[in-house]
């Protein structure tokens, strides 16, 4: 078992750096501790008491320090999408935390490392891995449905009386320790704890939105760019653009107060399509002279996607998908369409390589390239997650992070 200790020198007025010391040697053995269990779709978090087996081999054990609440987590509970899924399940993919220990064969992650978790991990010994196109992995790529972990299709969760409780996203974060494969945990650079809090958001949401207008998209300087639906996912492609030095933002969302928060990261314009009469497509194009450069559809709605893709300048403008698409329905766009010379392709994290590119990114985050600040809008003791939960659901929070 480690604890958290704050380390700093008498003389020293440089913030405190997060380290651990050993309470008692668990390398090896079951940890018992907290965690939030759901036992159903959609019904409340239990928290409580389960034994965390100890790390496989290329596996790591973390003690997690703060974990938030992404949409993703949120659908997988209600059972959107999820028919198949497992109970009693951990849920949460976002968080950061201390290597507790490191199963064999772990070579780049020790004991006492800050790290963060990633659902979208990296082998980087897979085809797809060595490739520089994409930032997919055979074995860790992202499977909602998949509940053990790869090495031996066993959980590494038990309750207290030694029954299986499944894994989610490769990551599991609810929970006080977990077992991760170290190809979904990417070591930071040494962190004080109030770095440590902002960065778990490079988990998912902001390495998602950022990623897309940086690696996916190529926002370049004095651009324009529209992004549809100003959630967390849609804010950080707009801060994301605004790092870049993007000309133009326009921000749109049928909730007006997400062009408040949206200032912030850098919206100039704010369209609430219900306030329109025309086509918000058309809108667009008569604010930027044709259309955009850059569309991003952070939504998850089929008929958004279509304005997303009419907005785009034709010759060249580039949309961008973010959004899950829960609907059956197909890519609302003729062939013919294409021939205007618009593009249309989607990002999964941000096409960011986890393990390679994101220790550079963290080290931007800190240097304030990207603001992390204003994505944390809430922030909770972990045994409050079911208060968090409704804060993502009536649309208060963008994220809420937990203390563990
Ligand atoms: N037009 C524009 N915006 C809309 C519309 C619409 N018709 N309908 C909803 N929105 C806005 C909502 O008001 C909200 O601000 O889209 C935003 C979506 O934000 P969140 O629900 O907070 O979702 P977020 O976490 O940002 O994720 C966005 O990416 O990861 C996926 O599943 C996720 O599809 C979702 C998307
Ligand atoms: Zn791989
Ligand atoms: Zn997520």
């Amino acid at each position: 078992m480690i604890v958290q200790i704050a380390e700093k020198k008498p003389t020293d007025h440089s913030p405190v750096v997060v380290k651990m010391v050993k309470q008692d040697d668990t390398r090896g053995k079951i940890i018992t501790c907290k965690a939030a269990v759901a036992y159903g779709p959609g019904e409340p978090f239990v928290v409580e008491q389960v034994q965390v087996h100890p790390p496989q081999k290329m596996e790591v054990r973390i003690k997690i320090l703060f974990t938030s609440i992404c949409h993703t987590d949120l659908s997988a509970w209600q059972g959107e999408n999820e028919a198949q899924c497992a109970y009693p399940r951990i849920f949460g993919h976002e968080a950061s935390g201390i290597v507790e220990s490191a199963g064999e064969g772990v070579e780049d992650l020790k004991e006492g490392d800050n790290v963060v978790a990633i659902f979208n991990g990296e082998c980087g010994e897979c085809g797809y891995c060595k490739r520089e196109e994409t930032n997919k992995c055979e074995r860790f790529g992202v499977n909602p449905m998949k509940k053990v972990m790869v090495s031996d299709g066993k959980s590494r969760f038990a309750t207290v009386d030694g029954r299986p409780i499944y894994h989610f996203l490769n990551t599991s974060t609810f929970s006080e320790y977990t077992v991760l494969d170290s190809a979904c945990v990417v070591k930071l650079p040494s962190a004080t704890e109030v770095d440590l809090k902002k960065l778990t958001l490079l988990s998912c949401g902001v390495s998602t939105g950022v990623g897309a207008a940086w690696n996916t998209a190529n926002v370049s300087s004095g651009s324009t760019v529209a992004v549809f639906g100003l959630g967390a996912v849609g804010l950080a492609v707009a801060e994301g653009a605004r790092a870049r030095g993007a000309s133009k933002i326009i921000g749109v969302d049928i909730n007006p107060d997400k062009f408040i928060k949206g200032q912030a990261m850098g919206i100039t314009d704010f369209i609430n399509p219900r306030d329109e009469k025309k086509a918000v497509y058309e809108r667009i194009r008569e604010m930027t002279g044709g259309g955009v450069d850059y569309s991003f559809e952070c939504a998850g709605i089929v008929d958004v996607l279509r304005d997303a893709f009419l907005s785009a300048h034709q010759g060249w403008g580039l949309t961008v998908v973010l959004g899950i698409h829960p609907s059956p329905r197909m890519l609302p766009i003729h062939p013919m369409e294409l021939f205007d010379g618009r593009q249309i392709v989607a990002s999964v994290f941000g096409g960011f390589k986890g393990k390679t590119q994101l220790p550079h990114f963290a080290k931007q985050c800190m240097h304030g390239v990207v603001k992390l600040d204003e994505f944390i809008t809430h922030e909770l003791p972990f045994e409050q997650i079911n208060k968090a939960f409704e804060l993502l659901v009536s649309g208060k929070s963008l994220r809420c992070v937990l203390h563990l």
